[in-house]
């Protein structure tokens, strides 16, 4: 049950419908896509009020609904059900065995079956009209993630997206405008912001372990070539299509959201400029050639993804961050995961540190020694269920507790735009031959002043 008084909106449904519809209009009308995102590029006047500190309604217990449940919703689902206090009350997807076997974990998990939506890839708008949904998670293929977080927010539902936000830069500012309107918050659900290393490493970095910080980096290397051309992995080919269609950094979120971090972006500092390289794209066609059957449905594709895209960001303060996507040649997974500033650095994959007066003559410190720099969360839940080392149920208790509790959220919908703005802007610096682009400011001006993001202190009650 939700027992707050309903949140309110800044201004009627009809009149951000209007806005939206004006500002989609301008869009088609306007020349080129290239031209489309200079536009957009620059700061659009602000249609409501801020979303930066804007704190969650109480409730006693947070409803939530899954849309898309392959994968990783079919595994957030669980994470869902473990944590106290969050009810799972609607499920999403096309294709029903998916969204009946996450119905039977609810209820397995003793609460009420939820209701299901599978008649289509629009289900989710009815869904999203229902009314008792405070919170929606959004595992779709990435071309479906704008719509729908942009249907949640229309009707008044806090929304969290898996990575990336959105695709283009018009997107990310009419998310970041519905935000603001609608008074709901959008967010870029980014689990790894909540990995043990980062926390930590966030928390020595504001404590000033590092020095004034100078650089970081960041990556989503990680080699996907198998599951990509598995069929019976993605809900069909969507992930590797995406290798036709685009050059540039495709998934920047879980590379830049940590850096941003530790940098406080948007909290003191914010991303200005990015600029982007791109090697040949060579990867997947020659682990086609090596692995897919003469007349599989890839033999028609045509790979133009740069195997490896390599961007620097550069920030209002001067510090540098250096990101990278390869998911098309054999690696080990790394997320780079570095910062360094004027008292040493940190690298992670694997994990090493070199600050000083600790460590000295270019020896590598160890850096499981400095676990009482662990942040609360994990200080709390040593050993947290789910996937990827515990950190998608932090991410999931500690969000439900915001909602719960009536906390500002740790990341917002300027967060989202921010660290999924290397997309088109990756994109568009690798066709004009490595040109900076500009980082539009999505809080127009509000990134000046510090203010708490992840790093946050243990609420009195949890
Ligand atoms: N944060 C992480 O660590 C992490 C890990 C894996 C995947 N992801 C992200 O999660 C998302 C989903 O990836 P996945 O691996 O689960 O893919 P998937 O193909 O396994 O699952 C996608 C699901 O969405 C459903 N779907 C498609 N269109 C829909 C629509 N219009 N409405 C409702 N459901 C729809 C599909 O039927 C499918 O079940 C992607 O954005 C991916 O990048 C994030």
């Amino acid at each position: 049950m939700n027992d707050a008084v309903p949140e309110q909106h800044e201004v009627s449904r009809r009149s951000v419908l209007g806005a939206a519809g004006a500002a989609g209009a301008g869009l088609a009308l306007g020349a080129t896509p290239a031209a489309a995102e200079e536009v957009s590029a620059r700061e659009p006047r602000r249609q409501g009020g801020t979303m930066i500190g804007v704190p969650f309604q109480r409730r006693s217990a947070v409803r939530v609904a899954l849309i898309g449940l392959g994968n990783r919703g079919g595994a957030m689902i669980e994470l869902y059900l473990a944590v106290p206090g969050v009810k799972v009350v609607a499920l999403c997807d096309p294709v029903r065995a998916k969204a009946e076997r996450a119905a039977a974990k609810v209820v397995a998990a003793g609460q009420p079956a939820p209701a299901v939506y599978v008649h289509g890839d629009h289900d989710y708008e009815q869904l999203l009209k229902r009314g008792d949904i405070d919170f929606a998670h959004v595992a779709t293929p990435w071309d479906s993630h704008f719509e729908i977080a942009k249907s949640a927010l229309l009707n008044g539902v806090h929304v969290g997206v898996e990575c990336p936000v959105a695709l283009q830069l018009d997107q990310l500012w009419d998310l970041v405008n519905l935000s603001e309107r609608t008074r709901r918050h959008c967010m870029q659900l980014e689990n790894c912001c909540y990995g043990r290393n980062e926390m930590r490493v966030l928390r020595m970095a504001h404590a000033g372990k590092f020095g004034d910080l100078l650089h970081g980096a960041g990556a989503y290397n990680h080699d996907l070539r198998g599951l990509m051309f598995d069929p019976a992995y993605y809900e069909g080919p969507w992930r590797r299509l995406w290798h036709t269609r685009l050059r540039g950094d495709l998934y920047p979120n879980h590379g830049f959201g940590p850096v941003a971090n530790y940098m406080d972006l948007n909290r003191g500092d914010r991303a200005v400029s990015i600029v982007s390289v791109g090697s040949p794209s060579l990867g997947l066609a020659q682990y086609r050639a090596a692995n897919m059957p003469a007349g599989d449905p890839s033999w028609k594709e045509t790979y133009i993804e740069s195997d490896r895209t390599i961007s620097l960001v550069q920030t209002a303060r001067g510090r540098v961050i250096r990101l990278e996507h390869d998911v098309s040649t054999p690696h080990p997974y790394s997320r780079i995961n570095s910062l360094g500033g004027t008292l040493g650095l940190f690298e992670d994959y694997p994990e090493r540190i070199y600050i000083e007066p600790d460590h000295k003559n270019d020896e590598w410190g160890d850096f499981s020694k400095y676990a009482e720099w662990d942040h609360w969360l994990w200080k709390e839940h040593a050993n947290p269920p789910g996937g990827h080392g515990g950190m998608d149920y932090m991410l999931v208790f500690r969000l439900m507790q915001c909602m719960r509790l009536g906390l500002v959220p740790d990341f917002d919908v300027y967060d989202a735009a921010t660290w999924t703005s290397p997309v088109p802007l990756s994109n568009l610096s690798i066709k004009q031959h490595g040109m900076p682009q500009r980082i539009p400011d999505f809080t127009r001006g509000e990134w000046k002043k510090p203010r708490p993001g992840m790093d946050s202190e243990k609420p009195a009650e949890v």
